[in-house]
């Protein structure tokens, strides 16, 4: 190594043990490549001689092939080529990079500038104390510059320099910079930084980045590493209240029963009283068990091991708090969602939601408001498109414990996951609760589903038919209705075309008002089921997440899914209500098959193909399952 304490090899503990003493700080880059951000981060790196001498050699030799500073070392080279190293999920195109010097420890995250700057900005982001945002001197504040800005604020970072690159093609010149840093200072004030800190740099050639340069004799600030070597965050973090996320329950034997997981935030020691959040069981701290052995105190980001004084009982997905600074529980929160899929979002949908240590489903059950980058103003919107910032509000299935962010970076943060996919889709920063978990009882009624189909003699059931408009769905779920009667049997059928007149008269054939159509149906279905009726549903439902959706209501086996397997060509060519000659000539939009898809089932229960199949033998079909499976005669009358 070109670099480091010469302790290394005279003495590695004592080495050892200065890093470990020394402070971190974690810092992003934004701006784009032609901002000289490559160029920074590899002149850090460089002129701290924290390279290794083999890459060095490298690039100096692909400085001469391909680099664009003719013999001067591209630095450039150095970050481009770390930077093709890509984790899968929210990781992918940000490279974290670790370095030191005497006074502190360094981890950049590197996020390149092209059009996913949203996503893979608000991941490099969420962990970092200071964005160091990169000014093209010539150009000044861009748009860019605002929204990067933005979602450095966003995120929860209260320290930003602004590095006014490429002072070098401006001879240096005081009237530009003062300018630049005017500007930026003004539209920041919106935003809610502690300290910005302007810089007049050459990256290039290395101006103000280590060393103060005599080119700028008008500045008198620091210098961007020793600004990053002094910049106070740390007071802050630590203030924070106590917070384990337990990860995993440690139980080696029947003596031994300890929370592991790594502290989000604060200190605990020996002796403090805990509380359990979100069963409010409380103890007191045992001992504090670490990879090195017991210790009396621990901190933020160490991971550890607590025992407790008491036998009480603790899951993964849990979070250890001090007695006087519980965390908080919920399920139904505003959030701030940075959306970062190219499917859009949808309110109604659901969605996995991730926190430090717990995954639970969710929905948003309101979009309020998409946030214009540019101008910070609202905008009403029915759906988020990738790299748009929304403020929701959200239902989650289960209860979790949480801080709002702006409390806590950690335990506020989320993020959210496609459950066929398992891709992250999105994160997002929990605002506050909309109301208390504990206030949220189902009501239990005496009389009971079981109770009810028992008075029925009958298995209720929820038959979903879906195919396209025309395909015969309504005409078969007549038929198996006017069956069910006259065997006595207790039914009801829920169609497209009525639910839309009342119920649903306020929603159209856009993605997001049929998804929402789904939902209601969904669950006015579960209610019917619930009170013991065999319950039919007859609706395009193009979506194979929303039939899922409903599925996930019901009990095992009570949903049972009828594909009315029609071609879209024999359907346009029945053309019972007219509506596809309509769609075809363009008076009406978003019409399933036409301009609008259809998602076909992947495992219906039932497959009618009406081109092959009458109404009458489908309906038959479907009596037929039902008996098979006993949803008649339950107590074998
Ligand atoms: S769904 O897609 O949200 O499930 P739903 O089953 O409620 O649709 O309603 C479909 C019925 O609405 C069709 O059978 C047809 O009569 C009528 N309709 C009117 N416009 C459209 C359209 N653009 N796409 C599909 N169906 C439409």
């Amino acid at each position: 190594m070109a670099h480091l304490d010469d302790l290394i090899a005279t003495d590695i503990h004592a080495y050892l043990r200065a890093q470990e003493n020394k402070s971190y700080l974690r810092f992003i880059t934004c701006g784009s490549v032609d901002d000289g951000k490559s160029t920074l981060i590899g002149r850090l790196l460089y002129d701290s001689k924290l390279i290794y001498e083999d890459q060095l050699a490298t690039i100096e030799k692909d400085s001469k092939k391909s680099g664009t500073q003719g013999d001067k070392i591209d630095l450039a080279l150095l970050v481009d080529g770390l930077a093709a190293e890509r984790e899968q999920g929210i990781t992918i195109d940000v490279a974290y990079r670790f370095f030191s010097t005497e006074k502190r420890k360094f981890i950049v995250a590197d996020t390149p500038g092209h059009v996913q700057y949203t996503r893979n900005m608000a991941t490099g982001a969420s962990t970092a104390d200071v964005a160091v945002l990169l000014i093209d001197a010539r150009y000044g504040v861009q748009e860019q510059t605002r929204r990067h800005a933005f979602i450095a604020s966003l995120v929860g970072i209260r320290h930003v320099v602004v590095a006014v690159n490429k002072m070098d093609l401006l001879n240096f010149d005081q009237r530009t910079f003062n300018e630049i840093d005017a500007s930026f200072r003004e539209f920041a004030s919106d935003l809610d930084f502690d300290e910005i800190t302007c810089i007049p740099m050459s990256a290039l050639d290395g101006d103000n980045v280590i060393t103060p340069s005599k080119k700028t004799g008008w500045y008198s600030g620091p210098t961007l590493l020793s600004y990053l070597e002094t910049a106070d965050v740390e007071s802050r973090s630590l203030d924070a209240p106590f917070r384990l996320p337990v990860q995993w329950v440690n139980r080696p034997n029947l003596d031994f029963r300890g929370f592991s997981g790594t502290i989000a935030s604060g200190k605990i020691a020996v002796g403090d009283d805990v509380i359990v959040s979100p069963s409010g069981k409380r103890s007191t701290v045992k001992e504090i068990v670490t990879f090195d052995g017991n210790r009396k105190l621990a901190r933020q980001d160490m991971a550890i091991t607590l025992t407790l004084n008491d036998e009480i009982d603790i899951s993964r997905g849990d979070v250890i708090c001090k007695i006087d600074s519980p965390a908080e529980q919920a399920d139904q929160f505003q959030a701030h969602v940075i959306w970062m899929a190219e499917q859009k979002l949808y309110p109604g949908r659901e969605y996995l939601l991730k926190t430090t240590n717990k995954t639970v489903p969710v929905k948003v059950s309101k979009l309020k408001h998409r946030i214009d980058i540019n101008d910070f103003s609202r905008v009403s919107a029915n759906t988020l498109d990738l790299n748009e910032i929304g403020i929701v509000t959200m239902s989650l299935s289960a209860p979790i414990a949480f801080d709002p962010y702006s409390e806590n970076r950690k335990t506020g943060a989320f993020i959210l996951i496609d459950r066929q996919s398992h891709e992250t889709i999105g994160a997002g920063m929990l605002d506050f609760s909309l109301r208390r978990a504990k206030n949220v009882v189902w009501q239990d009624q005496d009389v009971n589903k079981a109770a009810r189909s028992e008075q029925k003699n009958q298995k209720p059931a929820l038959l979903w038919f879906t195919g396209l408009s025309g395909s015969g769905k309504s005409t078969i779920a007549n038929l198996v209705d006017k069956r069910l009667m006259d065997m006595g049997r207790h039914a009801y059928t829920l169609d497209g075309d009525n639910v839309r007149h009342g119920l649903n008269r306020d929603l159209n054939f856009s993605k997001a008002d049929r998804i929402e159509n789904i939902r209601r149906i969904g669950e006015v279905a579960k209610l019917m089921v619930d009170a013991g009726l065999i319950t039919m549903a007859s609706f395009i439902s193009p979506y194979r997440a929303e039939r899922q959706m409903a599925r996930e209501l019901l009990e095992e086996g009570e949903f049972i899914e009828i594909y009315v397997d029609t071609p879209l060509e024999v359907a346009e060519s029945r053309d019972v209500k007219g509506l596809y000659a309509r769609a075809r000539a363009g008076e009406i939009k978003n019409f399933t098959g036409i301009d609008s898809e259809y998602q076909p089932p992947e495992e219906p229960e039932i497959v009618v193909d009406t081109v092959k199949m009458s109404a009458e033998d489908a309906a038959d079909l479907v009596i037929a399952y039902l008996s098979e499976r006993g949803f008649f005669n339950v107590d074998g009358a």
